[in-house]
């Protein structure tokens, strides 16, 4: 689908960005697994993997969404595949359940913010309220990608 704004030049524009970011993680991976690697340390071990996880989603997204855009205009043999296009008898029980994790992720996020609070007097001596509060960014993102199912499933089913 095309937009204002999205002319050839976009396009070479964007594929370009993406393949500028597939070299510089693998950079950066490359020094996290490198010191952590080297430590000995196992809390600082511990916090490193914990970024070198999501470096490694990082490096795997930005290598799909550059072939993607390489691909373009070419044959679909794009790896990121289009926005959800649901088949319309499915979209009333896909959007319920959606709502459903909605609510699932509001309450998590509500009882996330409550333990992080009652976590505060471990301060920064213990890993636990740093984790908590990881977690509070991961429901975050979660909701974030509930909410764009919600909108879609709607505008899909009108
Ligand atoms: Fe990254
Ligand atoms: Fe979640």
């Amino acid at each position: 689908m095309r937009h204002e704004g999205q002319d050839n030049e976009w396009w070479v524009r964007i594929g370009h960005a993406f393949s500028t970011h597939v070299r510089d993680e693998v950079y950066v991976l490359e020094r996290y697994e490198a010191l952590a690697q080297a430590t000995k340390d196992p809390g600082t071990k511990f916090l490193l993997e914990l970024i070198i996880q999501d470096e490694h989603r990082h490096h795997q997204l930005f290598e799909e969404l550059a072939s993607s855009a390489a691909a373009h205009p070419g044959p679909d043999v794009a790896t990121v595949p289009p926005a959800p296009h649901p088949e319309r008898e499915h979209i009333p029980e896909l959007l319920e359940h959606t709502r459903r994790f909605l609510e699932l992720e509001r309450d998590d996020a509500a009882s996330l913010k409550q333990l992080a609070r009652d976590l505060r007097p471990a301060g920064d001596e213990m890993l636990w309220r740093l984790l908590v509060e990881l977690m509070q960014l991961d429901t975050e993102k979660h909701l974030k990608v509930l909410e764009y199912l919600e909108r879609r499933l709607e505008a899909e089913g009108q």
